[in-house]
Order: structure tokens, then C-alpha cells, then sequence
């Protein structure tokens, strides 16, 4: 997976390693900068292995084929989508009115235990198809019903309606998943609770989701994203730029869901970084997304500062609880602590202090708050680089206007996430810069796998039969 060496440096240092906690700031400033340099360095090496990817030589891009292209935004019937690979697992009803006008959207949200995402696949897809049946049972009745599944991990897809899983992430690490197509296993467990008129008829991923959801109402959308748990960008490509050979497909062009989570160039580990990969679920795997993602960026704060702890003094030596276990510390609470934007750092300190660290001095609340803004700032650039990299693929010259759907908590909670990367563009485009926008886009796995759905079963992407409008019931707007 990744081609560098598992180089793993401690992160403690001797005697000699002790500075003052300025001096170590400005150290840390320097390690986790991303300067412009270095952000067209990585866009190079992006598009390398863009190129790479859709020839199916060896890269850390997947450059997965999806097999749909954008909606017409006049797409109509109702559909069930599917949403998981988030922390939480959800089962929405769609009902797309056509003619563009506002879906009608009724969704439940479900909590999933560690044992479903860590034991076998049949707990998983057992746990999913027994709340598929409450949630029919509560909000639709019965029927036949065409759903929209998004999955949001790699699948290697030859058709719409079917894809093997390649490998877990995120922590995910669910026994007899791998190598096999997950439509499947889905139906089958539906099967096993009797949902025999429920039909999967096409399977995403959340990038392509979110991307569908926000051109089904703007046609400059051409890019979709996700910075959250995990993070990974798909885009519309023209057929005749995917070299490799894919299955039969109808159109003239498909989003690609490239994975890019995965990328492993020209991004420069810190030892912390290093570290938090040797004990992660996966290691050398993910490597932008362990730079990045809500998943991993509380846990990179938290390994710097625990050393900071240990060598230079902050919080006199002694390391609050907060911060003493892996990924104690949250991302969410990188995005608390920078919302703080007091002069002597009193949320924070008060944070602090709430969460049990009372010994915790003005100065290492000042310090805690400038260790997440360079982590954090550090994954806005990446994550700018990469949505860039794409913007100049399908338009070296940014000459058109682009619109990036995104969704992702780190996007959305982060007091200063979304600016911090406009202010990467403005470096990358000057004037142009305008013509990128990112738009939240938080209906991707709803919305966005209805639509999906309902494209292929329009027959334009599958040659799928077309979708069966289920009898009409109860409805609300989620
Ligand atoms: C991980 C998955 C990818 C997904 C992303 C965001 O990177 O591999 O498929 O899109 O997380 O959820």
C-alpha cells in the first residue's frame, strides 16, 4: 500500500531535546508547515498518480470507476437510501418530486456498537437489515422499494449495482467483508428478515454521494469531498481520459472516486505522524487521511503534546487525563479549543479545567491552542492541495466556474477549516480563485444515494430496470 519505509522515531526526546515552550512552538511551527511550495509540489505528485490510476498501473490513487454521471436535476421517484461507514449508520426515504423541485426526505439515524463494526459480517449486515425493517415498518410500509446503498469505504465496482470491498479503514475491521460484494451480503441478510421487496440497485460511495446531491441543483458541481472521519474526493472524468478497461457503460462521462485518502507522496511526516500510524488499525496505510482527517487530527495534537509534556515542561510535567490514552482527545475538541479566540486562551484553559486538569496554567492553555491550529491548519492546506490537484485536472486554467460539494464534520465544525482552504486557493489561483467554491453539502448519503438511485434506474448508467414508486405514506422533511 504505501511505498515508504515504516520509518517510526520516537517522539521523546533527551535532555538536550528540552526548550523552552516557545522554542518548541516555533520548532513544531516549522515541522508541520505546508507552505505554497510544497502544496504545488504535492499537486505534481497528485497528478501523477491521477494519471497513474486511470491507466491501472500501481498507485496510491484507486481511481475507483463509479459508473454514474451527473443527474439531470429533473430525476423523480421514491427511493430508500442506505448510509454506511460513518460513525453513525443511517436509513432515509427519498421522494424526488422531479422537475427539480425539493425532495421530501424522511431519515432515521442508528448508533452502530463496536461489536458491529469489529466481529463478522453477518452481525454487521444482520444489525443493518433488522433496522431497515423497523425503519420500513415506522415510516413507509410495505411495498417494493429500489435503494440507493452508500458504502463509504474502497469498492472496486464493474457495475452499478454491485462492489467488492478492497479493505477497511477508518477502524473498521469487520471479518468476511473483504473480496466480497457487499450488495450482496446486504441482500442476503435482507432476505433473512424478509425483505424481500426491497431491491439494491445501485451502490455508492459518500464522496459520490455528496457530489450528486449538490448537482442534482447546480450543474457547476463537478467535484464531491468528504473531510470527516475519513477523507476522500471523487470528480467527474470524460470516458476517454479512464485508459484502464472498465465494464459497459453508456455514457460519455463517470465520476471517479479516487480514494484519495490513500495518497502517499510528497507529504512530509512529522514523528508524530509516524507514531500515530505504527498503532493505528492500519499501518502505512491512509496516509493523507491520517494527515488530515477528524479520525486522526485530535490524536496527532494529543501526541505532540504529550511529549511537549514530557520534554518541555508543559503542564509542569504531570499529563492531564485528557490527553494520556490513545485518542483521548477528540477532534472535536480541536475544533473547541480554536474557537476559543480570547486573548489569554480562557476557553481553553476553562476547558481545561472541566475536563479535569486543574493544574493547567494560562500558558499551556495558550500552547494546547497553537499545537491544534498547526495540525489543523496543516490538514486544511492538504486537503486544499488535493481539491485543487482535481480543479486543475479537469481544468488546468481554471477557466470555468467549479463548485466542490463537501460534507464531513471537520469541514463543518471547524471554527476557521473552510477558510483556511479558500486562503490555499487564493495562493494556488490568485484572481481565479473565486471561480472554486465549496459548498457544505450534508444530504449526500441521502439524498445524493436516492438520486444515484434513481439515475440507474433510468437504465442511462446500468441498463437497470426502471424504479418502482412504492405506494405513498407518511412523509416529513429530515
Ligand atoms: C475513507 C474511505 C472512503 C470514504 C472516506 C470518507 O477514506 O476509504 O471510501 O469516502 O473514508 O468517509
Amino acid at each position: 500500500m504505501s511505498s515508504s519505509p515504516p520509518d517510526v522515531p520516537t517522539v521523546r526526546g533527551g535532555p538536550e531535546d528540552i526548550l523552552t515552550l516557545d522554542d518548541r512552538l516555533a520548532a513544531l511551527r516549522r515541522e508541520f508547515a505546508f507552505p505554497e511550495a510544497r502544496v504545488r509540489t504535492m499537486i505534481a505528485a497528485f497528478h501523477d498518480e491521477m494519471a497513474r490510476g486511470l491507466r491501472g498501473d500501481p498507485s496510491s490513487l484507486k481511481m475507483l470507476p463509479a459508473f454514474i454521471d451527473v443527474p439531470t436535476g429533473r430525476e423523480s421517484g421514491t427511493f430508500l437510501a442506505l448510509d454506511l461507514g460513518g460513525t453513525n449508520f443511517r436509513v432515509l426515504r427519498v421522494e424526488l418530486p422531479g422537475g427539480g423541485g425539493e425532495p421530501l426526505i424522511a431519515s432515521e439515524r442508528f448508533r452502530l456498537e463496536t461489536e458491529h463494526i469489529s466481529l463478522h459480517a453477518d452481525a454487521l449486515f444482520g444489525a443493518v437489515a433488522r433496522f431497515i425493517r423497523h425503519f420500513l415498518e415506522s415510516h413507509v410500509g410495505s411495498g417494493a422499494y429500489p435503494m440507493g446503498f452508500t458504502f463509504s469505504f474502497p469498492i472496486r465496482q464493474e457495475r452499478i449495482d454491485r462492489g467488492e470491498l478492497i479493505h477497511w479503514n477508518k477502524g473498521w475491521s469487520v471479518d468476511g467483508v473483504v473480496g466480497r460484494d457487499v450488495v450482496e451480503l446486504l441482500n442476503k441478510a435482507m432476505a433473512r428478515e424478509g425483505l424481500a421487496g426491497v431491491r439494491v440497485v445501485s451502490l455508492d460511495n459518500d464522496t459520490t454521494g455528496t457530489l450528486m446531491a449538490r448537482a442534482y441543483r447546480d450543474p457547476a458541481c463537478d467535484v464531491g469531498c468528504i473531510i470527516g472521519t475519513g477523507t476522500n474526493a471523487c470528480y467527474r472524468e470524460a470516458l476517454e481520459r479512464i485508459a484502464k478497461p472498465i465494464g459497459p457503460y453508456g455514457r460519455t462521462h463517470m465520476l471517479i472516486n479516487m480514494e484519495s485518502g490513500a495518497f502517499d507522496k510528497a507529504l512530509p511526516r512529522t514523528a508524530y505522524d509516524a507514531r500515530l500510524d505504527a498503532e493505528s488499525e492500519n499501518p502505512g496505510g491512509q496516509w493523507e487521511e491520517k494527515m488530515v482527517s477528524g479520525k486522526y487530527l485530535g490524536e496527532v495534537a494529543r501526541l505532540v503534546v504529550a511529549a511537549m509534556c514530557e520534554r518541555d515542561g508543559l503542564f509542569r510535567g504531570d499529563l492531564p487525563a485528557l490527553f494520556a490514552a490513545r485518542e483521548s482527545f477528540g477532534t472535536e475538541l480541536v475544533s473547541e479549543v480554536e474557537a476559543d479566540v480570547s486573548g489569554d486562551a480562557e476557553g481553553v484553559l476553562d476547558l481545561l479545567a472541566r475536563s479535569g486538569a486543574a493544574h493547567a496554567r494560562p500558558e499551556d492553555a495558550a500552547a494546547l491552542r497553537q499545537v491544534c491550529r498547526l495540525v489543523s491548519e496543516r490538514s486544511a492546506r492538504i486537503a486544499a492541495a488535493v481539491l485543487a490537484a482535481v480543479v486543475t485536472w479537469v481544468d488546468p486554467e481554471v477557466e470555468r466556474p467549479h463548485t466542490i460539494a463537501v460534507d464531513g464534520s471537520l469541514y463543518e465544525k471547524h471554527p476557521d477549516y473552510a477558510e483556511e482552504m479558500h486562503r490555499t486557493f487564493d495562493e494556488l489561483f490568485g484572481g481565479r480563485a473565486g471561480r472554486v467554491r465549496t459548498e457544505l453539502t450534508t444530504d449526500g448519503s441521502g439524498l445524493g444515494a436516492a438520486v444515484i438511485a434513481a439515475v440507474a434506474s433510468s437504465g442511462a448508467s446500468s441498463g437497470a430496470s426502471p424504479a418502482v414508486s412504492p405506494p405513498r405514506s407518511r412523509r416529513r422533511r429530515g
